[in-house]
């Protein structure tokens, strides 16, 4: 099949970007991007393309550049499904907050929406592509829904779940390590499968382009995020041990990284990993585990997030411990509060965690961070529910710049490792802020000696 026509509902941080450099890549393709939320696809259709929802380096620029010619942002969910040959789903998969599963479980009542509507919508063969991050066996519930609910027309379901990391999602998506694409085994399944080949054929080298069968390509997904989460738990781990031993986690994790079996990537120790996926994909393969009685797989995995939930903390308590043990009325200046730099995304960023503490110890946070608005970080910290919003309101105050941020503080903690932060004038914010000035730098970003010159007490993540 010559794919001609694509949609994708689900107009979020992976729905937005791939589907602007599909379009980019395939101008002869017709590409809808749906959500139900007016505003976030109003923002999508801004004149200005400095509006758009989502801040990625390199982003603006494909979209301006395929907007209105082959890429469309839209409500109307239907018209766009009706039109396609070709739909991804790409809805948010959240860990479930109630019923079975709580706290553990993927929810796939947004994927189950999806499968209903296209179901209801479709009137002729379609293609559907699982691009959300799903738990393995869920093409089977799809197809269970479109196999009963449809109007009787054949869909073929295919797993091709998305690497990108944000923040870098243009540059991955443009050059993909691999593009994974998992099919039936039947005749049918296969002919689907080289459909979206093509499609990615148009600028990814088809040796980068691996066919696999449904499962696989699910399990993969979340498998190579529990890897990822895993280096960095594993990396925090010895951090701690660092800290102890005047061992230095930044020399360690050169020394084992130039082992090319171990690789150098992925080896940054830090406040703790963070991100929207990250914790919520291993709850997931913990849970899934636990279903099928495989309770030491289970624990396995778990103690990634553990052990991420640890660093975390022991963050916190150090700032209060070093600042003799109490921190009330104390300003503490957050230089950063995204989960990783050149994002505009705070999901369970360490820093809402590390906020959260803090201010139990009735400590003021004054917040910079170049991309996060401070009604952001509110609603961040309001959805965790410590405390009532007026509280969080007058614990988090915002700031207009970083100098600004860490006039008078006691403390500063670096939260992203945001390039600009490093070249800031550290002697004009030393002189401006209470003595002894202290610094926590939670993503090891500046140099120790020379704050440390500059008279700062500077502490970072893995040596002392
Ligand atoms: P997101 O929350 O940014 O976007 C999801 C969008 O889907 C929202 O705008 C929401 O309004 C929309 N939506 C939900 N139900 C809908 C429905 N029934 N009809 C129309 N629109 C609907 O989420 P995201 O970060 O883009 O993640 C999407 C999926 O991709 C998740 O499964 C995630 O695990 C996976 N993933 C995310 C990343 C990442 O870096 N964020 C990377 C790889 C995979
Ligand atoms: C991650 C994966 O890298 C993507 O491949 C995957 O597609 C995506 O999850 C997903 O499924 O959502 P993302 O969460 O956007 O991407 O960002 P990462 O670069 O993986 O960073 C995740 C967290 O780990 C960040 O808080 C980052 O600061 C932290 N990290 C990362 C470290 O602390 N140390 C490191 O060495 C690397």
């Amino acid at each position: 099949m010559n794919i001609t026509n694509i949609c994708c509902i689900g107009a979020g941080y992976v729905g937005g970007p791939t589907m602007a450099v599909i379009a980019e890549k395939c101008p002869h393709i017709k590409v809808t991007v749906v959500d139900l939320n007016e505003k976030r696809i109003a923002a999508w259709n801004d004149k200005d393309i400095n509006n758009i929802p989502i801040y990625e380096p390199g982003l603006n620029e494909i979209v301006a550049h395929a907007r209105g010619r082959n890429l469309f942002f839209s409500t109307d969910v239907d018209k766009a499904i009706d039109e396609a040959q070709l739909i991804f789903i790409s809805v948010n998969t959240p860990t479930k907050t109630y019923g079975t599963g709580k706290g553990m479980a993927a929810d796939l009542k947004h994927i189950e929406l999806c499968a209903r509507q296209i179901a209801k919508v479709a009137k002729n063969d379609k293609i559907i592509v699982e691009k959300s991050t799903l738990p393995v066996r869920t093409a089977e519930a799809i197809k269970s829904i479109l196999d009963n609910t449809g109007n009787g027309v054949q869909f073929q379901i295919l797993s091709n779940p998305e690497f990108l990391a944000e923040g870098t999602a243009v540059v991955d998506l443009l050059n993909p390590d691999r593009v994974l694409i998992g099919g039936e085994t039947t005749v049918e399944g296969q002919k689907a499968i080289d459909a979206l080949v093509e499609v990615y054929a148009n600028w990814v080298p088809k040796d980068r382009i691996l066919k696999t069968n449904v499962w696989s390509s699910e399990l993969s997904k979340l498998t190579a995020n529990a890897f990822l989460a895993q280096r960095v738990s594993s990396i925090n781990a010895i951090s701690e041990l660092c800290e102890k031993t005047e061992a230095n986690v930044n020399e360690v994790a050169k020394a084992i990284g130039m082992d090319s079996r171990i690789g150098s990537k992925f080896l940054k120790a830090s406040v703790g990993f963070g991100g929207s996926c990250f914790q919520k994909d291993i709850l997931n393969l913990v849970y899934i585990s636990k279903a099928f009685g495989l309770h030491e797989v289970a624990d396995y995995w778990e103690q990634v997030i553990i052990m991420n939930d640890h660093q975390k903390r022991r963050f916190s308590k150090n700032i209060v411990q070093t600042l003799y043990n109490t921190v009330s009325g104390k300003k503490i200046a957050f230089l950063g509060w995204a989960f990783k730099k050149d994002t505009n995304d705070t999901r369970e960023s360490a820093a809402i965690y590390v906020a959260d503490d803090l201010i139990n110890e009735q400590a003021s946070v004054a917040l910079y961070d170049p991309k996060v608005s401070y009604q952001q970080a509110l609603s961040d910290l309001d959805y965790l529910d410590t405390r009532t919003p007026a509280e969080n309101e007058k614990y988090l105050m915002a700031s207009g710049d970083a100098y600004e941020a860490c006039q008078n503080a006691h403390a500063i903690a670096i939260l992203t490792e945001w390039d600009e932060f490093k070249a800031y004038d550290w002697q004009k914010i030393y002189d401006n802020m209470l003595k002894p000035a202290f610094v926590f730098d939670g993503r090891n970003l500046l140099d120790a000696d020379k704050m440390r010159a500059i008279g700062f007490v500077y502490q970072s993540i893995g040596s002392r």
